[in-house]
């Protein structure tokens, strides 16, 4: 089978894993692009392929199947826009966009020139996510009632105030910068039908924009209550997601890398994230400083290109034809919630999220 032509936008720290990721299973790197030329030279020239200074002529002249998008988020739309007008599948980066219009933008345009969009929610692809997703489809732990997702933690000040991941006009906010949790949540339990939120900045007064502490109250289509908490002004730190069902519940553990299953007659099971020993041993270890995440030029950790090499896995094997992608299932679900959620901090009111 001939191997799939992919192209980089956006040759930042992440845009690197991807294009790693992707080449290691067997895609063709045929260009990168990058606004810093020289960022795009310098991944080209490690990983053999060829530097274009303007998308347009990188789509012209590599005529590459997928297109992997890497740039600062609100730059997703743009970008994915101009991959899909000529054909091309797209891989975006998490968050989708950064407002609801966008993320319909793109799949409108998908829709019409029959192509995939395939966001980067990296968790989902793991084995112990898939396990959990598996067995809450399966009704192991009965109906659900209630869920919660934590990804809590301290993190000093900024070193670099004009970083674009400080700028929330450029992220989109916390909230949907840091969307893997929520993601997870409307994943694994549907739609939520209303979210009450509400945040504030306690302990990061040099940027005052970015809200440390982030508290979202959700009413799920299907009945179930969930909540989220998240932030960095959190000197216990906390990563994980607990769902109870009628016959048991179900914790994710990232610190340990865990899934846990307990069950009202007492039977207990327990899975981890990877079932691969240097990946969850990764997680065990760096779990808790790698959610330090505000440090330009940060190193990626074992765990997280090991789970970006299985997420490019999951993506080529659903363009081959092979399986679908789980990174391809309710692509916008998390940023209407999140957009939801930030109206309702505004507003002060419970806010009824809408989809399109
Ligand atoms: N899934 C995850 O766990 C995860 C982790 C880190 C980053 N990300 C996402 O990956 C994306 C990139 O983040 P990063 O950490 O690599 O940031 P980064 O600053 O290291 O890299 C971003 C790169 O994009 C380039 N760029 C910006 N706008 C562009 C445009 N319009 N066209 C071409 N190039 C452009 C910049 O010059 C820079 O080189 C963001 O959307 C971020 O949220 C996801």
């Amino acid at each position: 089978m001939n191997s799939i032509k992919v192209a980089l936008i956006g040759c930042g720290f992440f845009g690197q894993q991807l294009a790693y990721g992707f080449q290691k299973n067997g895609a063709e790197l045929v260009g990168v692009q990058d606004i810093n030329h020289q960022q795009a030279v310098d991944l080209a020239t490690s990983l053999n392929t060829v530097a274009y200074l303007d998308v347009a002529d990188m789509l012209q002249q590599s005529k590459p199947d997928l297109v992997l998008i890497a740039t600062y988020n609100y730059a997703h739309r743009q970008v994915a826009e101009q991959a899909l007008q000529v054909g091309c599948a797209v891989f975006i980066e998490t968050p989708f966009a950064t407002e609801a219009e966008d993320c319909q933008q793109i799949l409108t345009l998908a829709a019409q020139n029959d192509k995939p969009v395939f966001i980067g929610h990296v968790l989902r692809a793991l084995p112990g996510l898939l396990k959990a997703k598996q067995l809450i489809e399966q009704q192991a732990l009965g109906r659900i009632t209630v869920a919660r997702a934590n990804r809590q933690r301290w993190i000093d000040s900024a070193r670099d105030k004009n970083w674009w991941k400080n700028d929330i006009k450029l992220t989109g906010g916390k909230l949907l910068h840091e969307i893997h949790e929520l993601d997870l949540l409307c994943w694994l339990l549907g739609e939520v039908d209303s979210v009450y939120a509400q945040s504030t900045n306690r302990a990061h007064s040099d940027t005052p924009d970015n809200h440390d502490i982030i508290q979202l109250l959700l009413q799920f289509k299907n009945g179930v209550f969930g909540s989220l908490e998240m932030g960095t002004a959190y000197r216990l730190h906390e990563w994980g997601i607990s769902i109870h069902g009628e016959l048991g519940s179900l914790v994710v553990n990232f610190f340990t890398s865990t899934l846990t299953l307990s069950f009202a007659d007492g039977r207990r099971q327990q899975f981890n994230l990877y079932d691969e020993f240097e990946a969850d041993l990764s997680l065990r270890e760096n779990g808790k400083s790698t959610q330090k995440y505000n440090q330009i030029n940060e190193l990626c950790p074992f765990w997280l290109s090991r789970a970006v090499e299985i997420e490019a896995l999951s993506v080529l094997q659903h363009l081959q034809g092979q399986q679908r992608s789980v990174l391809h299932d309710s692509p916008a679900r998390a940023v209407c919630v999140a957009v939801a959620a930030k109206r309702s901090i505004q507003e002060k009111v419970l806010i009824k999220v809408q989809y399109n």
